[in-house]
């Protein structure tokens, strides 16, 4: 008896081999669900003042590789993305100390850092999108992206400020206005107040579900708001980290409010988010490799804990099998020239 059990393996026992299709590399071309490209990539660069070339861009310690940009090497950053096939840029701007004031006015001057770095790109007529942000804590003494008043967050005198900076930086010639403060109701006050001026083609990225998350700390010291952020947190208006139902409710309102697309913020650790997000609403949706994402990956790698290249390719490849569109990471330079 356990002699013809024997015979029956070795008779072709696993009929079902799913190693088959993994034998070769073609094979396993042939048969991949996903794949990452340059035209999923979207990256994020920070400015800085400071007069031209040749000035040394700013590394950010905290951020391995990335750098804060003047205004000319900035261009020259834009024209090595779009060169790659990068479809769009996301700019943040690190506004000098003393320009930070309570009622955030310099997000609303036209010469401020972003938008006299949007219409130098402009100039270059590449074939690249630009994305801006909206929120206030570049802007703000306090580093919260919105108004505060005895300690609270202010909503609505919040989102007059929002409108006034979305028209401000589409003047500029900004493609795409990526609200990422979560006060309520922004999307739909800030389409409004682009249509009303003329700016109804101007696309708009909604920061739908952004949580309140420990993985920006690189990214408030690459823009510097990490020092003014006294009150400590933005639980008041960030998503808490324990919710999915609630990532649904704010997507589906600023659908409803007019974005064209979706974000998902942070990445890695929201895919169930983002598989979620994609699967209920069908629009197109982004997720935000942030800042932390990318500083664990490099400080593991510098390490010698992990291979950064093959650890990055496959951190995006990730995203996409969750759903994602498209990714804003700050690998994405690197990224598209591995896959070039
Ligand atoms: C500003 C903003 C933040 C990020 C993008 N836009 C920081 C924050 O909300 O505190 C984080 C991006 C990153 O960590 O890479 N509202």
């Amino acid at each position: 008896m356990s002699s013809d059990l024997t015979n029956d393996h070795h008779a072709g026992y696993p009929n079902i081999r799913m190693r088959r299709n993994r034998r070769t590399d073609w094979s396993r071309r042939l048969v991949r669900e996903h794949n990452v490209r340059a035209d999923d990539l979207i990256l994020p660069l920070f400015i800085q003042p400071g007069s031209n070339s040749p000035s040394l861009p700013t590394p950010i310690p905290s951020m391995p590789g990335a750098f804060r940009y003047t205004i000319s090497d900035l261009c020259d950053k834009a024209r090595e993305a779009s060169d790659l096939g990068i479809p769009a840029i996301a700019l943040f701007p690190a506004t000098p100390q003393e320009l930070k004031t309570d009622d955030c006015r310099e997000a609303f001057n036209p010469q401020n850092l972003v938008c006299q770095a949007v219409r130098a790109i402009k100039k270059l007529n590449l074939d690249l999108g630009i994305i801006c942000d909206v929120a206030l804590d570049p802007y703000s003494s306090h580093g919260q992206d919105g108004l505060v008043e005895n300690g609270q967050i202010l909503n609505d005198q919040t989102l007059t400020a929002l409108c006034e900076q979305a028209v401000v930086q589409a003047e500029a010639g900004c493609d795409i206005i990526a609200p990422s403060d979560m006060m309520d109701g922004r999307v739909g006050v800030i389409r409004q107040a682009l249509d009303s001026k003329g700016f109804a083609d101007v696309q708009i990225m909604a920061y739908a579900a952004k949580y309140a998350s420990a993985f920006y700390g690189p990214f408030r010291d690459a823009v510097g708001s990490s020092g003014n952020l006294s009150a400590g947190d933005k639980k008041t208006y960030q998503m808490d980290p324990a919710n999915t139902n609630e990532a649904l409710r704010e997507v589906a309102l600023d659908i409803q409010e007019g974005a064209d697309m979706v974000m998902v913020k942070p990445g890695m650790p929201y895919l169930d988010i983002l598989q979620r997000v994609k699967s209920e609403f069908q629009m197109p949706t982004f997720a935000y490799q942030v800042s932390g994402e990318y500083a664990m990956i490099k400080f593991a790698a510098q390490n010698g804990a992990i291979d950064e290249h093959n650890c990055m390719l496959e951190s995006l490849l990730a995203f996409k099998r969750a759903g994602a569109d498209g990714i804003l990471t700050y690998f994405a330079l690197d990224a598209a020239k591995a896959l070039s």
